[in-house]
């Protein structure tokens, strides 16, 4: 399995705004805790590094006007079997980044979770980013963790 480090190099190498790394290593943490919270106290590294890559694919979504998640999904389909990933790794990680935008009954079990830790690890109301964030221009920022 890829290690942190390859894995936060491979969302720089995509999105270099500081507000998005930041975002990730939030989610990251979240995701930590979460794995731990629902009993995958053993997969945590495995949690995290979806919590890291979730939004690998933003920049596209900034620059082309293209849904992030579907394209993520798509990226990480591309680079992460040659980053490491087996096949059952690279499918649930592609999941969940696919489904992690919106919550639906038919989520898979770490779709649902990212989903989850995406919203708690949001904090809009404080950003210091709030003023060129294109989610606050979308109407699309979190304001609370009711979400959760
Ligand atoms: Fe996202």
């Amino acid at each position: 399995m890829m290690n942190r480090e390859q894995a936060l190099a491979l969302l720089q190498k995509y999105n270099k705004e500081p507000f998005h790394i930041r975002h990730a290593l939030t989610v990251e943490q979240v995701m930590r805790w979460y794995a731990k919270d629902q009993g995958f106290e053993d997969e945590q590294d495995f949690w995290g590094l979806v919590g890291l890559l979730h939004d690998i694919g933003k920049w596209k979504e900034y620059t082309a006007g293209i849904d992030h998640a579907a394209f993520g999904s798509r990226l990480a389909r591309e680079i992460l079997p040659r980053a490491f990933f087996n096949q059952v790794e690279s499918d649930i990680i592609c999941q969940a980044i696919y489904e992690h935008r919106n919550i639906n009954r038919d989520m898979s079990f770490l779709g649902e979770r990212l989903h989850r830790a995406d919203n708690l690890s949001r904090f809009c109301q404080e950003c210091d980013c709030r003023d060129t964030c294109p989610k606050v221009a979308h109407k699309e920022s979190s304001v609370s963790s009711f979400e959760y």
